[in-house]
């Protein structure tokens, strides 16, 4: 793994790995990422401008007033990203009509393969509701690090386009001023979300 002090470690060294630093290289290890998620050591989220799976630009300021679930992922991710997502659509179901006032978005981390249509093809399988988000590298990257989100594509053949993303899977619970409460780890059940989402809908917009 290409770390980003070695990008910048000279011209030299610069020019070699360019291309992977560009688009390739983490900012943050997955551990660090963890260590400032488990005690709270940075904020979490932030402003986003992305392209949505309707092709509309889409911020996070379009999303006041309701709960936001953001989950970063990728649509060719064969396990943990599907199990998660559909534990977010069983959960908008089992809130009902409060549900409406949480909304789930995911956000690629793999843009170039996730075309907004291809996320039209995909969101659709969890819930009517979660929209999709996509967008160029560097405003995904920007949106990660904004979330503390670890992501690096890692080859899997020869070919330059087979690779799959490495990627931290937390989901992101927001209040509604866009504001961090807080992440379910990878895995969470759909009831566990319910229990801690519920009381946030009761409580009384500010
Ligand atoms: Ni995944």
């Amino acid at each position: 793994m290409i770390s980003r002090a070695a990008c910048r470690a000279g011209f030299g060294l610069w020019l070699l790995l360019a291309p992977a630093c560009a688009a390739d290289a983490p900012a943050r290890s997955p551990a660090e990422i963890m260590d400032i998620l488990m005690w709270n050591r940075e904020p979490v989220g932030g402003p986003f401008e992305l392209t949505d799976h309707t092709g509309h630009v889409r911020t996070d300021r379009d999303f006041r007033g309701q709960l936001m679930l953001v989950y970063f992922g990728f649509t060719y991710c064969p396990d943990i990203c599907p199990t998660d997502l559909q534990a977010i659509g069983q959960a908008l179901d089992k809130l009902g009509r409060d549900g409406e006032r949480v909304q789930p978005l995911f956000i690629s981390v793999d843009p170039e393969r996730d075309t907004a249509q291809h996320l039209a093809e995909y969101v659709p399988l969890f819930h009517p509701r979660l929209i999709g988000l996509t967008g160029s590298v560097d405003a995904v990257r920007k949106a990660a690090e904004a979330y503390k989100v670890y992501f690096a594509k890692v080859p899997i053949g020869k070919e330059a386009g087979d690779y799959t993303v490495d990627h931290t899977a937390f989901i992101y619970l927001m209040d509604r001023d866009g504001n961090y409460l807080g992440f379910f780890p990878p895995g969470t059940t759909a009831d566990r979300m319910v229990e801690i989402i519920r009381p946030r809908l009761t409580e009384p917009a500010r």
